[in-house]
């Protein structure tokens, strides 16, 4: 299925037992029926995500996992790659969150393989770029996309870019409660998309998803995607709640009607 605007993802992160993630899964699903308008996506954790599989397979809501490796196979303890991710039903997989930046060491030449591997087995990345608080406060903002956007895309050609999703979330913005404002968030999302329009072109650019992802809630959700540049959101701590997720998901619509 064509990804379409406004698009919301719920990054479960480490949370969910079995149970729980069908729970939460079987809510969305039935919500997700009276809003056909967005393109919902769950990323539940590894384990959970064949059992998760089975409640979104008849639905629109569709799947992510949140990371990957870069190799399709062999001896990587503890590694879940592409195919895998593709047999265990998911169409999206979040790749270079800044958690996984932060703690466990990843870089813009790692994110730029686990990149090339999603889209060999089909799986579209959604790719997260954002600044920590020390960039942001030194005005590197602007630097540290363009640069994560360089290198996470590098040698990636144009028909791996159209499906991919790009993720802005400013680090300091993540789990904190401080959502970046909309202004603020906007005016990294412009200069995204034009970052993406040197590198793809005028159309590409102008049709790429980019999520804004830091304390999205139903009461910043509006605000926010009524922005211009800004098309869905990744959020984390709003979807482990059926309800305020789907309250984000029918604010994103809403907005996304009146600024259409
Ligand atoms: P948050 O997380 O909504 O809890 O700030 C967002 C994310 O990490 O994707």
């Amino acid at each position: 299925m064509a990804k379409k605007p406004p698009f919301v993802a719920g990054n479960w992160k480490m949370h969910m037992t079995i149970p729980e993630a069908k729970d939460l899964a079987t809510a969305v699903v039935r919500a997700s029926m009276e809003l056909p308008e967005a393109e919902i996506v769950l990323a539940p954790p590894f384990t959970a995500l064949s059992e998760v599989f089975k409640i979104v397979e008849e639905s629109a809501v569709q799947l992510a996992a949140q990371n990957l490796h870069g190799e399709d196979r062999g001896a990587f303890t503890g590694e879940v790659s592409a195919p895998l991710l593709k047999d265990a039903g998911c169409q999206y997989v979040i790749i270079g969150h800044s958690e996984r930046r932060q703690f466990f060491g990843e870089t813009d030449a790692g994110v730029n393989k686990k990149i090339s591997a999603a889209l060999k087995s089909g799986v579209i990345p959604i790719v997260c770029i954002g600044e920590t608080p020390a960039e942001r406060e030194r005005g590197e903002t602007m630097a540290v996309v363009s640069r994560q956007l360089e290198g996470g895309l590098e040698g990636i050609a144009l028909e791996g870019f159209e499906p991919m999703i790009i993720a802005y979330e400013p680090v300091w913005a993540i789990g904190t409660g401080k959502t970046a404002s909309p202004a603020q968030a906007e005016e990294v999302h412009a200069h995204i998309r034009q970052d993406l329009t040197r590198r793809y072109g005028n159309g590409p650019a102008e049709y790429a998803i980019i999520l804004y992802g830091g304390s999205v809630k139903p009461a910043n959700a509006f605000a926010l995607l009524s922005e211009k540049n800004i098309d869905g959101f990744l959020v984390g701590g709003a979807s482990l709640e059926a309800e305020s997720f789907i309250e984000i998901v029918r604010e994103a619509i809403k907005a996304y009607k009146e600024k259409k």
